[in-house]
């Protein structure tokens, strides 16, 4: 081998070293960049759950701490739509909880229930939940629509 030759091998050599070294670089750097993206999506996804968390957990208190408008379903005059659902509503108390509230739900075990100033979804969710050690749960017995004809009764229970 002259010596020009051999120069001119290890030149190629050098350019081939060099571009697969860059490539590598490329790659390493593209890992990177994934990886980055990766921990950047994480915990932007955490800090969106924690928020979201936040958020719903301060409304709960809100709602808890605010003074609740009980005007939900005390609609002035009420609809033959809502009467109706009143009567179906008296028929399921009649069944399920006139033994603990009194057969005109004025109370017996249970409290009156006359003039209720909680809202609608408070009674829902005592309906549904129950009062431990006071209440029995409903929630599996009664669908979403019985749940709503009880609470529109017990809106008809004024005075
Ligand atoms: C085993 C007896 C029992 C049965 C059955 C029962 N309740 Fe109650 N309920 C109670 C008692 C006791 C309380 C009061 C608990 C308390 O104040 O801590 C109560 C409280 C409530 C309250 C809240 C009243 C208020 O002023 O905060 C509502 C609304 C209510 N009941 C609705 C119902 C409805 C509707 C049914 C039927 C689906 C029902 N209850 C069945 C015993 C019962």
């Amino acid at each position: 081998m002259d010596s020009s030759a051999f120069f001119l091998s290890a030149g190629e050599q050098d350019i081939s070293a060099l571009s697969c070294f860059s490539e590598r670089i490329r790659a390493e750097m593209k890992a990177q960049i994934k990886q980055i993206t990766l921990v950047l999506a994480t915990a932007l996804g955490l800090f969106g759950m924690v928020f979201g968390l936040l958020f719903v957990l301060q409304l709960e208190t809100v709602a808890d701490s605010m003074p609740e408008p009980a005007t939900d379903m005390v609609a002035s005059t009420p609809t033959p739509a809502m009467e109706i659902q009143a009567k179906a509503g008296a028929t399921l108390f009649r069944q399920n909880c006139a033994h603990c509230h009194g057969d005109d739900a004025k109370g017996d075990e249970g409290p009156s229930l006359y003039d209720l100033t909680r809202s609608d979804a408070r009674i829902a969710r005592i309906i549904n939940e129950g009062i431990k050690g006071e209440m029995p749960k409903f929630g599996s017995k009664f669908s979403e629509a019985d749940i709503q004809s009880l609470i529109a009764f017990l809106r008809t229970l004024k005075g």
